[in-house]
């Protein structure tokens, strides 16, 4: 009957958070758990506003640009104050990095010990179209003795200590990673609480789905171009089927989807990005991370690991191949970095 079909002891992101600060040795300071309690107030808010922004005129264009030549939405400042306050009022933040802030943000004030790096709204050209999109956060434990600069985010993606993106689809969810593996939440909006639903997530080791915006073959060297129709001729490990194309437009969807049912997903330089699209600190380094610890696998285009490469500007991009070992392997092979 229903009442035995209602689980009682639901695992809420609160409580995880509580427990791996109980359990391990590693964050037990309480100062983490406090800071990823502002990010999950964060990710509901700005989940809220995004939901409700057709109805109050948030749509549309905000008239201005960023660092990186985008234009901005309205959502996309709107977001961006939302994130910034909350990790400014959390403080635990020092130091803060945001795809629509030129400069970074010393927040003097704090003494907290973290630098976060944020992608506010991921996929903002999807947003008027009522597509998934999300907010995509890296974080690092500032340098021993420092008090909050630059220095504390241009280092190697393998210092960083936590890595999670919220995306507002059908529902909103919250993946996360602390370096022992992913864990997913699902954000219950009658009790406002993000509910454990994938824990210890690992993703399929292939799957014949690809993702990249095939628009810019043009564009593309010509190995790539090869690559990429090599996956739409017949697959003998699928009985000759090709791939499959799927390409949403906001990287927090596409690599959702592939955390979930694998494949590869990539945004290659080209003619027209010469260094890429996606940027290293908030977009390359968290979801390679969150993809690395899922059980796959995340390199650029010369088949270096994504985690390995060290930004020297904050808004520094790269190009990507991430997704199921079974497909980046195939990518590594294709440039002859592995037999
Ligand atoms: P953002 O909306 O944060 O600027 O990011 C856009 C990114 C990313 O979400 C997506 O994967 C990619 O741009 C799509 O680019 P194209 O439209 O060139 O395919
Ligand atoms: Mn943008
Ligand atoms: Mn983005
Ligand atoms: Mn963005």
């Amino acid at each position: 009957d229903s009442a035995e079909s209602i689980n009682t002891d639901i695992v809420t992101l609160s409580r995880y958070i509580l427990e791996k600060q109980r359990y391990s040795a590693k964050h037990a300071t309480g100062e983490f758990s406090l800071l990823l309690n502002s990010l999950q107030f964060a990710f509901k808010f700005i989940s809220q506003t995004i939901r409700r922004a057709e109805l109050v005129n948030l749509m549309g264009l905000s008239g201005a640009s960023n660092a990186t030549g985008d234009q901005q939405k309205k959502l996309d400042v709107l977001g961006d104050e939302i994130f910034i306050n909350a990790m400014k009022t959390s403080g635990n933040v020092k130091v803060l990095v945001s795809e629509e802030q030129e400069d970074l943000l010393v927040f003097r004030n704090n003494s907290g010990s973290y630098a976060i790096c944020c992608d506010p709204i991921d996929g903002s050209s999807n947003l008027d179209a009522g597509v998934s999109v999300g907010t995509i956060v890296s974080l690092f434990r500032l340098l021993p003795d420092s008090s909050g600069s630059i220095k504390d985010v241009l280092r190697s993606g393998r210092e960083m200590v936590a890595a999670c993106y919220a995306m507002y689809g059908a529902s909103t969810h919250v993946m996360l990673t602390t370096g022992d593996g992913v864990d997913g939440f699902t954000l219950d909006t009658n009790l406002g609480e993000f509910i454990l639903t994938y824990p210890n997530l690992h993703m399929p080791l292939e799957c014949p789905i690809y993702s990249i915006n095939e628009g810019n073959t043009l564009y593309w060297e010509q190995h790539i171009q090869d690559f990429v129709n090599g996956l739409k001729e017949p697959q003998q490990f699928l009985n000759g089927k090709p791939y499959s194309s799927r390409y949403i437009g906001s990287m927090v969807a596409d690599v959702h989807r592939t955390l979930l049912y694998g494949g590869l997903f990539s945004y290659p330089c080209d003619r027209k990005n010469k260094h890429g699209k996606l940027r290293l600190l908030y977009e390359a380094f968290p979801m390679a991370f969150l993809v690395e610890q899922a059980g796959g696998k995340a390199v650029n285009d010369k088949g270096e690991r994504i985690l390995d490469l060290t930004p020297e500007h904050i808004h520094d991009k790269s190009s990507i191949w991430l997704g199921s070992a079974y497909e980046i392997d195939r990518y590594l092979q294709h440039i002859g970095k592995q037999q």
